[in-house]
């Protein structure tokens, strides 16, 4: 596989989250985000680590764009820290928060590096989970307003944007099974926490049209191919409710302007969403995107039955489907637990242009972690990352030669970093980061991307 069975436009870009590099939390008038207050509590991050030094990348940009313009990368996404730009998450932009991210756009500019900004990958001002987070509408409100701050400071040197990383992570890890910050778990109500997470991505996508037409805006979902385990209705019914749950709540209003009724019953959550999601917010919500983003890494393969209790990707995060078993196959996994299942890759991609066929596609995020042994030579021969990156660049050229409108591929990520409740035990990097010393040395896995690239 090479460079040249990709087209000539495909963009291959890597990927990064701002909690989990940036470090320097208390500085340039940063606000504490949800993560910050949930990862100072005690007994919910592995390591009992917090981002507060993470990757200290927010002194070490400079380092970092050179880094990744000198391994080929033509792009790339990172996320800004609303709380970096909006302490309390209201008010004016502060301008130390706006510099950085100025500086870093210019500097991949400078670079040839096209800049990819999320706004929002997690880090919620935690003055407004005070108010209620997600769960509350007027959270929409705050992130249009953002937003828009945002768009106005950045969007001469931004042209690509990605509203949400992930709302059913946001939605269900984070009120629902309560193993992402803000740690809550309030059942199908985290439900409503989806609806106002989409809701400020239409609202968002608004602003970011009203101000800057030449903006391209789309928004990113984690999707997962979903298997039943057996042939059984009740297995097939399992299937049915987790991909109900995990991809058509968040696909089916972005690109056809409906909630998935099966879901909302599922859920218990038909009447809620008959009062609260109006027409007015599915047509925001509805309204044309310029492409979609795709983080995928992985398949469920599911079956009728209840897990064990607290297991990874075990049904808590499923309100109202507590009684599907997440199922191994036995086909090898990541340090994560996540099955190797590029063809997966294919599936998801489909899922999505089926409902919208025009609609540009891209690989907004895929990559592995493996334990790394950092060898005495000071080299990391990551080969199962490599392989991982190698077989999932080969199903986005299988999507390319069938047609399917995959226009662009993101490792994840970059460098190692705060892998969020895995706090520093689990490397996704194709760049090894010491953090006693912060020195970064490329894996194996960096150096078979540059050869690619260059190829
Ligand atoms: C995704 C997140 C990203 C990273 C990868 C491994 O769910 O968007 O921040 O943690 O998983």
């Amino acid at each position: 596989m090479r460079r040249s069975d990709l087209p000539d436009g495909f963009v291959i870009g890597t990927a990064t989250a701002s909690y989990q590099i940036e470090g320097a939390t208390r500085e340039a008038g940063r606000g504490d985000s949800i993560w910050d207050t949930f990862a100072r509590s005690p007994g919910v991050i592995a390591d009992g680590s917090t981002g507060d030094v993470a990757d200290d990348h927010f002194h070490r940009s400079e380092e970092d764009v050179a880094l990744m313009a000198d391994l080929g990368f033509q792009a790339y996404r990172f996320s800004i820290a609303w709380p970096r730009i909006q302490a309390d998450g209201t008010g004016a932009p502060n301008p130390a928060g706006i510099d950085f991210y100025r500086r870093l756009a210019e500097s991949l500019l400078e670079r040839g590096v096209t800049p990819w900004a999320t706004l929002y990958h997690w880090d919620l001002p935690q003055a407004l989970e005070d108010r209620g987070g997600w769960l509350s509408r007027d959270t929409a409100l705050r992130f249009a307003d953002y937003s828009a701050h945002v768009a106005e400071q950045l969007g001469d040197v931004i042209t690509d944007w990605i509203t949400l990383n992930e709302p059913w992570c946001s939605s269900f890890l984070g009120y629902a099974s309560g193993h992402h910050a803000p740690g809550l778990s309030v059942g199908s109500a985290s439900a409503h926490a989806a609806h106002h997470l989409l809701l400020g991505h239409g609202l968002a996508l608004e602003a970011l049209r009203g101000l800057r037409p030449n903006a391209r805006v789309g928004t990113t979902l984690n999707l997962y191919a979903v298997e039943p385990a057996g042939d059984s209705e009740a297995d097939l019914d399992a299937a049915r409710r987790i991909d109900g749950l995990s991809n058509r709540l968040f696909l089916e209003p972005v690109l056809r302007g409906v909630y998935p009724a099966d879901v909302l019953d599922d859920l218990g959550e038909t009447d809620w969403f008959a009062e609260n999601a109006t027409d007015d917010d599915l047509r925001r919500i509805s309204a044309p995107i310029d492409f979609l983003g795709i983080n995928y890494y992985s398949r469920h393969t599911v079956a009728a039955g209840s897990a064990p209790a607290g297991a990874a990707g075990s049904a808590s995060a499923y309100p109202g489907s507590e009684h599907v078993r997440f199922v191994s196959t036995g086909a090898p996994v990541t340090r994560m637990g996540w099955e190797i299942h590029p063809d997966g890759m294919l599936d998801v991609i489909r899922m999505a242009h089926a409902l919208a066929p025009e609609l540009p596609l891209f690989i907004t995020e895929n990559g592995a972690a493996f334990d790394d042994h950092v060898e005495a030579d000071g080299g990391i021969d990551d080969a199962e990352r490599t392989e991982y990156l190698r077989s999932h660049f080969a199903a986005a050229r299988e999507a390319v030669d069938a047609n399917l409108p995959l226009r662009g591929f993101f490792v994840w990520s970059l460098m190692d970093n705060w892998e969020w409740a895995w706090g520093y035990s689990r490397r996704f990097g194709i760049v090894h980061v010491d953090y006693e010393t912060q020195k970064r040395t490329p894996k194996r896995s960096a150096h078979w991307i540059a050869e690619f690239l260059r190829a």
